[in-house]
C-alpha cells in the first residue's frame, strides 16, 4: 500500500517521479521521498508528510539527475517519520532503495546485519534491503538484486539505484504491484498504471520475482537465473483524463458520477444473443455440474458485493453459497476441495488477505474464479478464470463504481450459472438482461435525481449514530452504506438486518437518532414497514430508500428517496447510489479528506 515511482532517461528525474508520486498517493501518504544521481553522486531527499511537504523540503533547488526513485508511504513498520520515510541509503550512501511490502524475516536479517557493522538509522524492514544490497555489491546490479531478493522473506516491490551505476538500475516485484513503463529513450517503474500514464501507455506486467533492469535505451526482464523473459507490451487504454479529477472537486464524486458508464463497460460486451459471455472463462454445464459449492471470499466493499453474489446465484442457480471475509477464511481451515469453486471479489487485486485466501483455497484443490477491477494484478494473474469489472481507475479511497460494477458482474454470473444450471428459466433470463442494459440509463437518472441528498446531508452531518437497516438484498446494501459513511465522515454507523432489531439494537433508537430504512424489496415490504414503525415509536428520524411509486412509505417515513423501478433482484445497484452521495457529502461538509480518509490506503498489501 505504498507508492514506488523510478525513472532514467533523458529528462530530470526529479520532476517526473514527483509527478508520479502526486498521481500515487492514495497507495499510502504519510510520508514520502526521493533519490536522484548526478554525476555520481545519489542525492536522497524525503519527509514525514505529503508529497507537498516533500516538495518544501527543496527550498527551491529541486534535485538534478536522469536517474532517479520514490516513494509515497503508508506506515506498517516504524511510525511515519523522516527517518523511517523511503528511499533508504546503505551506509556508504552509494545505494538508494524503495520498496512496498512487508519483509517478514528483517529481524533475522537486521541482527546479521548489525552483527557485520551495518549500521540502521531507520525502525522500518525497508532499511535491511538497502545494506544486504552493500554487502551483496558485485558491480553487476542485476546479480546484488538476485541475491538480496533470495535472502527476502514476504512481500516487496522495490527499485534499487546506486551511484556507481548512473545509466541503469533495477526492480523486482513479489506479492507487491510493480509496473515497468517503456518510453522513448526513457523507461519507468511504478506501483500503478496512473503514475507514469502521461509518458507512456506501454508497459509490462511483472510476475513475481521477475528482475527487471533498465537503462534509458532498454528494458530487460531476467529470472533469478539471469535468463531472459520475453514479454508482451500492454497497451493502456485509459486516458490522463482518466485518472484525474475530471473537473469533480474530488475523484469519489468523479466515480460516482461514471458509474452508470462503469457498469455499461461490465455488462455491455457480455451480452451476446440473450447469454452472457465471459472472456477468460472455463466453466461449462458439465464442469458446473462438479462444484458441489461455491464460496465467496473478499474483504471491505467487495464482501458486500459478494454477500449479493450469494443471494443471486442461490436464486438463480440453486447452489449452495458461503460468503466469508478472507482474513477470516484463511485462518479457519475451510472445507475446500476440487469441487469447490471459490469466487475471489477485489477492486485492486492486490489486498493480501484476499490473495492468501486465495492461495490457501488454490493449495486445497479449489477451482479460481477472480472479480478484480485492476488488470494484471496478482488476484487476477493467480486465477484460474478472470471477470475483469471494466470501472477504470478508481482513485478514491472509497469504493464506488468497483462495487457496483463487482454488483453488475455478480449479476452476469448468477444468470450464467442459472442458464447452465437450467434451474433459471430462459423466459426470466431474458427479462433479467433485458434489465441489465437498461440498469446504466437508470443509474444515471437516479443521480440526476438526488439534488436533494446534498441539503439532506446538511442537515445530518454533525450526527453522533446513523443506522441503515434492510431486509433480504437491502441488508447487504445497508451494510455498504454503513461503511462508505463510517471511512469517509468518521460518523459512527451501523447496519442492521431489520428483523434483528429487536434481539437488542433497538435499545439504541432514542429521539432524533437518525435511521435509513432501505424498503426496495417488494415481499419484505410490509415486514419493512413494521420496522420502520417499531423506530418511529421510538423517536427516530426515518429516511427511506424506496421504489418509485411506492406512496404507502411516504405515511410512515421523515423522508423518502425513490429508485427507479427495477426487479426486486437488481435493487441494489441503484439502492447503494443515495448512500453513496450521502456519505460523500456528509464527508464534504465534515471538511473531511474525502479521497484519502484518515487511517486508510486505497489497497490494503499488508495483513
Ligand atoms: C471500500 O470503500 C474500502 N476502501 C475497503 O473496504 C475495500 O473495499 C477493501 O479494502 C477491499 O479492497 P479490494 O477490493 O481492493 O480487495
Amino acid at each position: 500500500m505504498c507508492g514506488i515511482v523510478g525513472y532514467i532517461g533523458r529528462k530530470e528525474a526529479a520532476p517526473v517521479l514527483l509527478e508520479g508520486l502526486k498521481k500515487l498517493e492514495y497507495r499510502g501518504y504519510d510520508s514520502a521521498g526521493i533519490a536522484v544521481i548526478a554525476n555520481k553522486k545519489t542525492t536522497v531527499i524525503k519527509t514525514k508528510g505529503r508529497i507537498a511537504d516533500l516538495e518544501k523540503k527543496f527550498e527551491g533547488k529541486i534535485p538534478k539527475g536522469n536517474l532517479g526513485i520514490g516513494h509515497t508511504r503508508w506506515a506498517t513498520h516504524g511510525a511515519p517519520s523522516d527517518a523511517n520515510s523511503h528511499p533508504h541509503a546503505s551506509n556508504s550512501g552509494k545505494i538508494a532503495v524503495v520498496h512496498n511490502g512487508i519483509i517478514e524475516n528483517y529481524l533475522d536479517l537486521k541482527k546479521m546485519l548489525i552483527e557485520k557493522g551495518y549500521k540502521f538509522a531507520s525502525e522500518t524492514d525497508t532499511e535491511v534491503i538497502a545494506h544486504l544490497a552493500e554487502m551483496y555489491d558485485d558491480g553487476d546490479l542485476v546479480n546484488t538484486l538476485i541475491k538480496v531478493v533470495k535472502d527476502l522473506r514476504g512481500s516487496f516491490a522495490i527499485g534499487l539505484i546506486h551511484e556507481d551505476h548512473p545509466d541503469e538500475f533495477v526492480a523486482v516485484r513479489k506479492d507487491s504491484p510493480l509496473i515497468v513503463g517503456v518510453g522513448e529513450k526513457e523507461n519507468f517503474i511504478a506501483s500503478d498504471i496512473p503514475a507514469i500514464l502521461e509518458y507512456t501507455r506501454r508497459i509490462y506486467l511483472l510476475n513475481d520475482l521477475e528482475i527487471v533492469h533498465l537503462t534509458a535505451e532498454k528494458v530487460e526482464i531476467l529470472d533469478l537465473n539471469k535468463k531472459k523473459i520475453e514479454k508482451n507490451i500492454f497497451e493502456v487504454e485509459w486516458d490522463v483524463e482518466a485518472a484525474e479529477k475530471n473537473g469533480y472537486e474530488h475523484f469519489m464524486l468523479k466515480e460516482i458520477h461514471e458509474q452508470p458508464k462503469a457498469v455499461q463497460n461490465t455488462v455491455t460486451p457480455r451480452i451476446v444473443n440473450n447469454d452472457i459471455v465471459f472472456d477468460k472463462f472455463s466453466i461449462d454445464e458439465s464442469s458446473l455440474k462438479e462444484i458441489s459449492k461455491i464460496f465467496v471470499v473478499a474483504c471491505g466493499t467487495a464482501y458486500h458485493a459478494g454477500m449479493v453474489g450469494k443471494y443471486l446465484i442461490e436464486n438463480f442457480a440453486r447452489i449452495p453459497v458461503e460468503v466469508d471475509i478472507a482474513s477470516e477464511f484463511r485462518y479457519r481451515n475451510p472445507i475446500v476441495d476440487k469441487n469447490t469453486l471459490v469466487i475471489i471479489v477485489s477492486q485492486s487485486g492486490e489486498t493480501a488477505d484476499t490473495l492468501a485466501a486465495l492461495r490457501e483455497s488454490k493449495k486445497k484443490g479449489a477451482k479460481i474464479l477472480a472479480i478484480v477491477n485492476v488488470v494484471g494484478s496478482s488476484i487476477a494473474r493467480e486465477a484460474d478464470d478472470v471477470i475483469y469489472t471494466w470501472a477504470g481507475p478508481e482513485i478514491a479511497v472509497a469504493s464506488t463504481k468497483a462495487y457496483t460494477t463487482q454488483l453488475a458482474t455478480m449479476y452476469l454470473l448468477a444468470i450464467k450459472f442459472g442458464l447452465l444450471t437450467k434451474n433459471l428459466p430462459t423466459s426470466r433470463a431474458r427479462n433479467l438482461i433485458k434489465e441489465l442494459r437498461e440498469i446504466p440509463a437508470k443509474i444515471d437518472s437516479l443521480i440526476g435525481s438526488l439534488k436533494e441528498i446534498e441539503t439532506m446531508a446538511r442537515r445530518h452531518h454533525c450526527e453522533k449514530d446513523i443506522f441503515y437497516l434492510g431486509r433480504g438484498l437491502d441488508y447487504m446494501v445497508a451494510l455498504e452504506g454503513s461503511l462508505k459513511l463510517k471511512e469517509i465522515s468518521y460518523i459512527h454507523s451501523e447496519a442492521y438486518a431489520a428483523g434483528e432489531l429487536k434481539h437488542g439494537t433497538i435499545a439504541l433508537i432514542e429521539h432524533g437518532t437518525v435511521v435509513f430504512a432501505l424498503a426496495t424489496q417488494d415481499e419484505l415490504f410490509e415486514k419493512m414497514l413494521s420496522n420502520i414503525k417499531e423506530v418511529k415509536a421510538r423517536g427516530a428520524t426515518v429516511i427511506a430508500i424506496a421504489k418509485e411509486g411506492n406512496e404507502k412509505i411516504k405515511e410512515v417515513a421523515d423522508e423518502v428517496f425513490y429508485i427507479p423501478n427495477i426487479t426486486d433482484a437488481l435493487t441494489s445497484i441503484l439502492t447503494v447510489i443515495p448512500l453513496q452521495m450521502f456519505a460523500y457529502y456528509c464527508a464534504v461538509d465534515k471538511g473531511c479528506d474525502v479521497d484519502k480518509p484518515r487511517n486508510l490506503a486505497k489497497s490494503v498489501t499488508v495483513e
